[in-house]
């Protein structure tokens, strides 16, 4: 994590996040409300030019790990920046119990949601799934997701960055592969967390 300060928009950013959850502000209350302040950082022309020098986390259809700058000691929110090479695609996966904010700084992506029809417990197979609808986002686009939403991404011939605010770092609770084909799903820990100083 960051071992300098935070640049000034993102201390600021850092900051209106504590103030909210100092007013006991949490969950569908909380991370709506932020994703409005994190689409004002995205626009900082800074922060877009410094993320086209942030090393790739992930290529192709490896496994992801996460740019962490920082994690709040208190409240246990992260800032993270998820770093797609072209032509990566992720697994269809949840978040487990953690909220997401996925914000797009630079290049783009398809996402496909789905919703599981079966009514095996949530930690627990077969899953059944269904298409929830798929879309296209583009720099300055913040995808919100709840707990347990199930996603998947894909970007085209370009990198793509995503600049992250989760609830709780990844690795503090199981998230969830699952298995289109036979309904098989496997816990893991999320992307892997890579220190890094946001100057
Ligand atoms: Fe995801």
């Amino acid at each position: 994590m960051a071992d300098k300060p935070l640049p000034d928009p993102v201390q600021k950013f850092v900051d209106t996040i504590r103030t909210y959850c100092a007013d006991g502000k949490e969950g569908e209350t909380l991370w709506p409300v932020v994703a409005e302040d994190l689409k004002a950082l995205l626009s900082d022309p800074t922060l877009i030019e410094q993320s086209k020098t942030w090393p790739d986390t992930k290529k192709g259809d490896g496994p992801p790990s996460n740019l962490l700058f920082y994690e709040d000691p208190d409240y246990g929110f992260v800032l993270n920046a998820l770093v797609k090479g072209p032509k990566s695609v992720t697994n269809v996966h949840d978040h487990g119990p953690s909220w997401t904010l996925y914000g797009v700084l630079d290049g783009g992506e398809h996402i496909e949601r789905f919703s599981r029809i079966d009514d095996n417990p949530t930690e627990e197979g077969p899953a059944e799934l269904t298409s929830n609808g798929e879309f296209d986002v583009v720099p300055g686009y913040i995808d919100v997701v709840p707990p347990w939403e199930i996603h998947q991404e894909a970007n085209g011939d370009h990198r793509t960055i995503g600049f992250i605010v989760r609830s709780q770092r990844s690795g503090t609770f199981k998230q969830y592969r699952y298995n289109t084909e036979n309904g098989g799903i496997a816990s893991y820990n999320g992307p892997t967390q890579i220190p890094f100083d946001l100057t």
